[in-house]
């Protein structure tokens, strides 16, 4: 397993459901620990399943409070204030980028365990949810941000 790099066209195609039935299931859970490691091997501030080539609505992120997974995720409520910051994408090696994301928001989603849970975050985790949830909707970074920078060049 390794992760795809833009230009791939599962990177830009909308990521279908997860089945809530099927979380649980050996393949899944081996799924998510699969994309944790790799997210931590690559000091990535999160990771989504289509980046592995799994069109699913299913990401996992880096907290400081340990690994966040979120299957179906939906973004509830978004803070009218946005603002700008610098973001880079596993798939995207060596950009980096500014974009405007919402400040605050309220993210409905289903745990490993298969639970329905919220979570209400600001800040980073914020920003890192909107990226996540982006992927899922098959939108880069990129086509977002300003002052685009390659530091590979
Ligand atoms: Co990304």
């Amino acid at each position: 397993m390794k992760i795809l790099t833009h230009p791939n066209k599962i990177l830009s195609a909308r990521s279908k459901p997860v089945d809530i039935k099927h979380i649980t299931s050996q393949k899944t859970q081996k799924l998510v620990a699969d994309m944790v490691k790799m997210m931590l091997k690559a000091d990535g501030a999160g990771l989504a399943a289509p980046q592995i080539g799994q069109g699913l609505r299913l990401a996992v992120i880096n907290t400081k409070d340990g690994p966040l997974i979120i299957f179906n995720p939906e973004i509830t409520k978004k803070s009218l204030t946005k603002e700008w910051g610098e973001e880079g994408c596993l798939s995207v090696p060596g950009f980096f980028g500014e974009v405007r994301r919402h400040k605050k928001i309220t993210c409905e989603y289903f745990n490993e365990k298969g639970e329905k849970k919220t979570i209400k975050a600001e800040g980073l985790l914020a920003r890192v949810i909107q990226h996540e949830t982006d992927h899922l909707d098959g939108i880069l970074f990129i086509t977002k941000a300003r002052n685009l920078k390659n530091v590979l060049k």
